[in-house]
């Protein structure tokens, strides 16, 4: 019998990951040999200078963009050689993003905004539409449902966008910036809604911040400098 513990498959895990972006005869390491793991329910921030690559490494983790060298291995899936077709779909499935502008389609109501994200997965039209007034609901918005985004206040427009990227309880939701629109209080009560979200149901949440008050209230911190990571308190490998 071996008494080895068992360490659990993390929920992404980045193996050596570059992402060099190319302009003109420039070459700027966005991401320079990041390696790091994240597990089930973890809660992370990630914060450093503008510049210093949480955006690029958000976008990698979250499926936008590919790496230049290494791997992003999500739920044990590598994805280096996924095409875009199976990206989008495990980015359906798994990944959830909060954006600091929201990124609303501005001529769809709050709940069509929402029950898209089902919609792409094959829901039925009733479904979609009964998950997102849940989801709508959960973040209580349920009494704006019919509202355009430009009918609604910032703090509301955010929890729009939180709705839609909880909808599909997603594995991992990834908020860049999702306070930097936004007045303390509001930033505050986001902040609330997004810890709240998660942990306990198993997604993780990883956000991106300048404040360090946000900062502060998550567990785990990741401090970037030139496309490094350079200090990390998580205890998992
Ligand atoms: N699409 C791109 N093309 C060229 N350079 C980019 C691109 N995206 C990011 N960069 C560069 O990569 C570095 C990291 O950018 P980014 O990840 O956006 O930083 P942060 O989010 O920490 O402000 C910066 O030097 C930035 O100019
Ligand atoms: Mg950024």
């Amino acid at each position: 019998m071996s008494d080895a513990v068992a360490c659990p498959m993390p929920l992404v895990r980045l193996g050596d990951v570059s992402r060099i972006f190319k302009v003109g005869k420039q070459r700027v390491n966005a991401l320079d040999h990041v390696s790091l793991s994240l597990h089930a329910g973890e809660r992370v921030a990630v914060v450093g200078a503008s510049g210093s690559g949480k955006t690029t490494l958000m976008n990698l983790v979250g499926l936008l963009d590919t790496p230049s060298k290494g791997d992003v291995v999500l739920d044990g899936i590598s994805t280096r050689e996924l095409g875009p077709t199976q990206r989008a779909r495990l980015r359906n499935m798994s990944i959830g993003l909060v954006f600091q502008q929201y990124h609303l389609l501005p001529q769809l109501t709050a709940v069509q905004n929402v029950e898209l994200t089902m919609l792409y997965r094959g829901a039925t039209a009733s479904d979609a539409r009964e998950r997102a007034l849940e989801a709508l609901a959960s973040v209580s918005l349920d009494t704006r449902a019919e509202h355009l985004p430009a009918q609604l206040s910032g703090g509301q427009r955010q929890r729009v966008a939180i709705a839609r990227a909880l909808v599909g309880k997603p594995r991992i939701l990834l908020a860049d910036e999702p306070t930097g629109a936004l007045d303390t209080a509001t930033s505050a009560a986001v902040l609330n809604l997004l810890i709240r979200s998660t942990g306990t149901n198993g997604c993780a949440l990883v956000v991106v911040t300048h404040d360090l008050e946000v900062a502060a209230r998550l567990p785990r911190r990741i401090v970037m400098r030139d496309g490094r990571v350079t200090s990390d308190n998580g205890t998992h490998g």
